[in-house]
């Protein structure tokens, strides 16, 4: 009888995964999409109410999660967090956006951006895989960055800088730790349904522009990211680091 290759498993059974920014949005849909595949998800956020909501809603519906409030920005509470658990899986989807046009950037909106989106996902991604090597477990890390990781767009020269930036990070991390098989790489939504483009999709140019530029002709939902990081997570990915895993709808097919 031939012997059939076997599909590799897509259970997060027995691991342990941490998701920022879990209490909104595509972190909220990441935590989700762990939970129901088995992991137990330890769901971060600066806000404990909405945090609270959110596991409470995923407890609700028979899954593991508990809730810790962080600031991302205060790189001692994330060593402190790392360090006192085990991760198997760090999913970071906290970030922010302050879009203006390039002469007009703040050093302050500057700060802020390349601060949560690129400075916090840098120490996080060491920490975790730091804690990985002592602990001699492989694991998986996984940054929610952007289509504008890969190209430009229209008042998000401070964006687009921090995501390029978080791209290039996670190639040489992905080299350095690779022997470990701590395996690190980007998920790149195009627009998505969230709090955090609200006031976009209410400028009439802004959508136009979105709608046009989405190939499949709609704008994503949260749900549409879901799978992509539960490949990315699971054993489904074993040999896929240092990469970019572009959800755009076809935004940058041209
Ligand atoms: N939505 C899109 O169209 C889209 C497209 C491409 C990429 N992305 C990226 O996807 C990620 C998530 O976006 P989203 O749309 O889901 O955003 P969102 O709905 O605004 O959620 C952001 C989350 O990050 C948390 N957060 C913000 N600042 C934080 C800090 N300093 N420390 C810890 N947590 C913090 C927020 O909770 P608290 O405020 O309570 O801390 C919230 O849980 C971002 O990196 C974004 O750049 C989004």
């Amino acid at each position: 009888m031939t012997q059939l290759p076997r599909i590799p498993s897509f259970s997060l059974a027995g691991k342990t995964a941490l998701v920022t920014g879990a209490s909104s949005g595509i972190g909220q849909g990441c935590a989700v999409a762990l939970a129901e595949a088995g992991a137990h998800v330890v769901c971060a956020a600066r806000g404990v109410e909405k945090l609270n909501e959110t596991v409470a809603a995923l407890g609700a519906k028979g899954l593991s999660a508990e809730a810790v409030s962080l600031d991302q920005n205060d790189l001692e509470a994330v060593e402190d967090l790392i360090g006192a658990r085990s991760f198997d899986i760090v999913v970071n989807s906290a970030g922010l956006a302050r879009h203006a046009p390039a002469i007009e950037t703040t050093p302050a909106d500057y700060d802020a951006v390349m601060g949560l989106n690129l400075r916090a996902a840098y120490f996080l991604s060491a920490y975790a895989a730091k804690a990985m090597m002592t602990k001699g477990k492989a694991g998986s890390i996984i940054h929610i960055s952007s289509q504008m990781g890969h190209v430009g767009g229209v008042d998000r020269a401070v964006y687009c800088a921090s995501k390029h930036g978080l791209e290039g990070m996670v190639k040489a991390m992905a080299i350095e730790w690779g022997k470990q098989s701590i395996r690190i790489n980007t998920i790149c939504p195009t627009f998505i349904k969230t709090p955090l483009t609200a006031s976009t999709f209410e400028n009439p140019e802004r959508r136009a522009w979105i709608e046009d530029k989405i190939k499949l002709g709609r704008i994503g939902e949260v749900e549409d990211i879901m799978g992509a990081v539960l490949y990315l997570a699971s054993d489904a990915s074993a040999l896929v680091t240092g990469t970019s895993m572009l959800i755009d709808g076809g935004w940058t097919a041209d």
